[in-house]
């Protein structure tokens, strides 16, 4: 059968996306007879070309219709008008996913915005493996409830009150007490307290550098990372891992070509990757730092986050001539709501660092420094991350178990000693994650798109997994669905491609 050539007209610079436009453009011609039932649409890529569009506004605005029963795709044979509006190809609501309706009326999607496409993963039924967040039921909440009690009883109104911008005295000495049984040595005074290990980073990144300034970070990296260097016009260099992590030797090419202000990674448990920076890499990064004189920031963040094998030093604890920040947070670990963060830092940065802080936000609210205080010397965050991590061991092993047997054959993942993150590569043959992404949410589970993380394109066949925001039988059922978002779409993909433009 003839493929029919679709008359679209985009408006480039409306603030509708462009998927939308299609979307709404090739809706209009099936309601209005000009496209009749049975009709084949043109493969993907050739409307893409022909439009002078992405291919994905061409996928995804075709999964969409798909979804609604406009279109539906045979297979071996391509896409197709429906007949009768046909039934979404998809699991029933009761399975746990959302209705093309829902889909279509609530957040539209920019495809020009891989983040926005994401905001879809809070939809309700969608298993959602896309966040940065521990799970909602490690919260110590009653932990909390005593703690701002007994706070506000024992200060009364200086809880209540402007806080040092240093921070909360007592939470100093607790913190750095903390970091000293992970092997950092530092005073109270060399500490400022943060809002969330976030604040953190923005902050030595304000301090240390200025407008067109380059920071250097792993590449794929941290969101985070990446929306501070655009929100405070840095330049950012990526620089490619090893399983080790970031490679040395591309990394001193980049210092002598480049004399980046900061270099800014995560050894361990890094974001996205899982991967841990083993002690001989940690020792070389640090000396090839410090003999070029650049100031290194370590995101420690997911640092106590190990549910397996030996525990390496953090950076801060092998450096002996201040070359390393270390930013460090009880956010992950115990209450990220609260946004308590740390900063380690020596004197030289320390006092800009405090000036910065203040014109952000003058101090960290007194109450919450004052309660995560208090449960600090309780000994809640031991008594956590001993369960936490026990229950993270089991969520990953449930996930390695179902990514094996549902994800598609091809496809590859690490596995991680800690942290919350499996980081999956999916087979070259099928479609990209942000291809995959809109099939995926309609199919009930989310993802984070890996292309997100790494600083200049590439990695478009990586989606990171936050295996711990669920419990076994949604990891499973979650794995599950991807497999089947996958293979419906790779089907339809491969198809598509067998097929000549007529
Ligand atoms: C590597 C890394 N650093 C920092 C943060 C920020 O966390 P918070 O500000 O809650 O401490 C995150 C959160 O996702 C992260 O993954």
């Amino acid at each position: 059968m003839l493929s029919t050539s679709l008359s679209v007209t985009l408006d480039r610079n409306s603030e509708e996306p462009i998927y939308r436009q299609l979307i709404r453009h090739i809706r209009a011609q099936i309601e209005s007879g000009l496209l009749s039932a049975g009709t084949r649409l043109p493969a993907s890529r050739d409307l893409a070309r022909q439009l002078g569009i992405s291919r994905i506004s061409v996928v995804n605005a075709y999964a969409e219709l798909r979804a609604e029963g406009y279109l539906s795709a045979h297979a071996g044979r391509g896409t197709f008008v429906a007949g009768e509006r046909e039934s979404m190809p998809m699991p029933t609501p009761s399975a746990g996913h959302p209705s093309a309706h829902h889909h279509n009326e609530s957040q539209p999607i920019a495809d020009r915005s891989l983040q926005e496409m994401m905001r879809l993963a809070r939809k309700p039924g969608v298993i959602n493996f896309s966040s940065g967040a521990p799970p909602a039921e490690f919260l110590p909440a009653q932990h909390l409830r005593h703690a701002i009690n007994t706070v506000l009883d024992r200060d009364g109104a200086q809880a209540l009150m402007y806080e040092q911008t240093e921070g909360f005295g007592p939470l100093r000495v607790t913190v750095r007490d903390y970091v000293s049984a992970l092997g950092i040595r530092c005073s109270a005074d060399q500490i400022l307290i943060t809002g969330g290990s976030q604040q953190a980073i923005d902050l030595v990144v304000q301090a240390l550098l200025g407008e067109g300034d380059l920071l250097i970070t792993e590449n794929p990296t941290y969101l985070g990372i990446i929306d501070v260097a655009r929100a405070r016009r840095i330049r950012l260099q990526g620089i490619p891992m090893d399983e080790d992590g970031i490679r040395l030797d591309m990394l001193e090419n980049a210092i002598l070509e480049h004399s980046p202000r900061l270099i800014y990674v995560m050894p361990s448990f890094q974001n996205p990757t899982g991967r841990v920076m083993p002690l001989h890499r940690r020792r070389q990064l640090l000396n090839l730092a410090t003999e070029y004189n650049v100031p290194v920031l370590e995101d420690g963040v997911y640092h106590e986050f190990r549910f397996e094998g030996e525990a390496i030093p953090p950076l801060k604890a092998l450096d002996e001539r201040n070359t390393v920040l270390h930013a460090g947070a009880f956010t992950k670990n115990l209450l990220p709501g609260m946004r308590i963060g740390y900063l380690i830092s020596d004197g030289t940065h320390f006092d800009r660092l405090v000036r910065v802080k203040h014109a952000a936000d003058v101090s960290t609210p007194a109450l919450n420094q004052r309660a995560i205080h208090l449960m600090l010397e309780r000994g809640v965050l031991a008594q956590q991350l001993e369960r936490n991590n026990r229950e993270l061991r089991r969520r990953r092993d449930v996930a390695l178990e179902a990514a094996s047997r549902y994800l598609p054959p091809g496809s590859r993942w690490n596995t991680p000693q800690g942290g919350l993150y499996l980081w999956v590569e999916l087979p070259k043959s099928g479609p990209t994650a942000a291809e995959l992404y809109i099939s995926a949410i309609q199919m009930g589970v989310a993802y984070a798109i890996g292309n997100m993380f790494f600083t200049n394109g590439g990695g478009s066949y990586r989606m990171r997994l936050n295996y711990a925001t669920h419990r076994a039988p949604e990891i499973e059922e979650g794995m599950k669905r991807l497999g089947r978002a996958w293979r419906e779409l790779a089907y339809d993909y491969a198809e598509l491609e067998k097929m000549p433009l007529l």
